[in-house]
């Protein structure tokens, strides 16, 4: 069956079929189909193109057709040319002449884009849960071991002493930012784009408000040419899906660092891990390494629809079926990755005598040293030069901070009050960082109390579907 035909007088080649046919892939919004169409045959009725009898028949025939959808045998043996054309032959199979009714002044250009919609409304839904669910994971993992305290790292140097819940909060805040991202592309999804027609606006007057409300949209497209072109829509949700990833994958790396013999800050669940076939020996951090795998593909995703939109003159071509695999693709790795990241979160053992002992070996509280200097009335660059001439004769005698005594630090220098040796120890400075965001033991139980409170009132609104 297809769903144009009358202009043409032989049929499409059968490689011209194969090529262009899409049902492989769009089955996927069968049930958005079946949804948006049972909208639509409410709003033909509306107009008086449908008896309510015969939108009664036609509605009943969609609710059986997203039944036996669940079936994935259902699409066994179809070879129509998209899902749209697939439900319409379902349906012509169940109500028979009736079903040529139901496609009155709408266009797939702008199906296309409801069922798109549609579908990524649910999956924004389930991407939002998925969020939350890790994001409470991190801060249960925090609440472990609130007093650790880990080396901060720039340029993967010790840098300076922070405690292991400020450094978890800061994926907190990153998987926060991708929940208000999420978010904001819903609203962009949350619009209807019924009524658009081809390009044109439709040749009947519905009321669009009301075909709104019944599929739950809070509000309708302004321009018909934009719809049949627009992908913005979708170009946002693969961003997100991108983003999600790139936390992700940071978040997997530190990780697969922390856990690694060199570092052994950390012990990963056997469940997230996996052996060598050769050697006895290994346990490999394969669940991490495949989400920052993972990563890449889904930036691809998002690159591929961005290249194919480029260039594209106005309104629809067909070069825009091509966004759809992007999209189911992405989804399908950031929800398959977030959920794999809170399992292994779940499975994190720190083992924070380790840490703790690199934070203390190291001059991870030199800055700490720097800035007391400076408020004994130091200038701070007089200040940093002290201390790291400190540093310098430590490295060069192989001292470490806590071979510093207060009689010796006085005289390394008259600035170095012999009081000050008590910042040597890693967990003294971080008393110094207690305003808001600093990793100061006083401000990180705050914050920490702070994003349970935030992350219960993130609970996602219930689905539209
Ligand atoms: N299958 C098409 C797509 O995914 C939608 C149908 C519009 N096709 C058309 N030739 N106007 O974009």
């Amino acid at each position: 069956m297809k769903l144009w035909g009358g202009r043409f007088e032989s049929g499409p080649s059968e490689v011209f079929e194969q090529f262009s046919g899409s049902l492989h892939f769009d089955r996927k919004l069968v049930f958005a189909d079946v949804e948006g169409s049972q909208a639509f045959a409410r709003a033909l009725a509306a107009q008086g193109i449908l008896t309510s009898e015969e939108r009664d028949r036609l509605v009943a025939a969609f609710r059986e057709i997203g039944k036996e959808a669940e079936d994935p045998h259902y699409f066994a043996d179809a070879n129509d040319e998209d899902v749209h054309t697939f439900v319409i032959r379902k349906l012509t199979e169940k109500v028979g002449a009736l079903s040529a009714k139901i496609h009155t002044g709408r266009s797939r250009n702008e199906q296309v884009s409801l069922d798109v919609r549609l579908y990524l409304r649910t999956c924004s839904q389930t991407l939002l849960e998925l969020l939350n669910a890790l994001m409470a994971e991190l801060l249960a993992l925090a609440r472990k071991y609130p007093d650790a305290v880990v080396p901060g790292y720039t340029h993967l140097r010790r840098a300076q002493a922070v405690l292991w819940p400020h450094y978890l909060l800061a994926y907190f805040e990153m998987f926060s930012r991708d929940v208000e991202r999420v978010q904001q592309t819903l609203e962009r999804i949350d619009v209807l784009p019924l009524g658009s027609g081809a390009l044109a606006g439709s040749g009947f007057p519905f009321d669009r408000r009301a075909i709104a409300n019944d599929l739950g949209f809070t509000a309708i497209t302004r321009n018909s040419m934009d719809v049949s072109g627009d992908r913005d829509f979708a170009l946002d949700f693969l961003y997100c899906c991108s983003v999600i990833m790139l936390h992700l994958s940071r978040l997997a790396e530190d990780w697969i660092l922390y856990s690694s013999e060199e570092f052994n800050w950390m012990t990963l669940g056997d469940g997230v891990t996996s052996g060598s076939s050769l050697m006895p020996q290994k346990k490999n951090p394969d669940s991490l390494e495949l989400i920052r795998g993972k990563s890449g593909r889904v930036f691809g995703d998002l690159t591929s629809l961005f290249i194919t939109m480029k260039g594209l003159p106005m309104t629809y071509n067909r070069d825009m079926q091509e966004d759809k695999e992007p999209l189911f693709d992405a989804f399908q790795q950031a929800s398959g990755s977030l959920a794999m990241a809170k399992v292994v979160a779940e499975s994190v053992i720190l083992n924070p005598a380790v840490p703790a002992s690199a934070a203390e070996e190291s001059w991870v509280v030199a800055t700490d040293l720097a800035e007391e200097l400076a408020r004994s009335g130091v200038p701070f660059h007089r200040a940093h030069q002290l201390v790291g001439q400190l540093v310098l004769e430590s490295a060069k005698a192989g001292k470490r901070p806590s071979d510093w005594t207060p009689e010796s630090l006085s005289s390394f220098a008259p600035e170095f009050k012999p009081e000050m040796v008590r910042l040597l120890a890693p967990k003294e400075g971080m008393a110094s960082r207690e305003l808001p965001g600093g990793t100061g033991p006083a401000a990180v139980a705050k914050a920490l109390a702070e994003a349970e409170a935030r992350l219960r009132q993130l609970q996602p609104a219930a689905t539209h579907i």
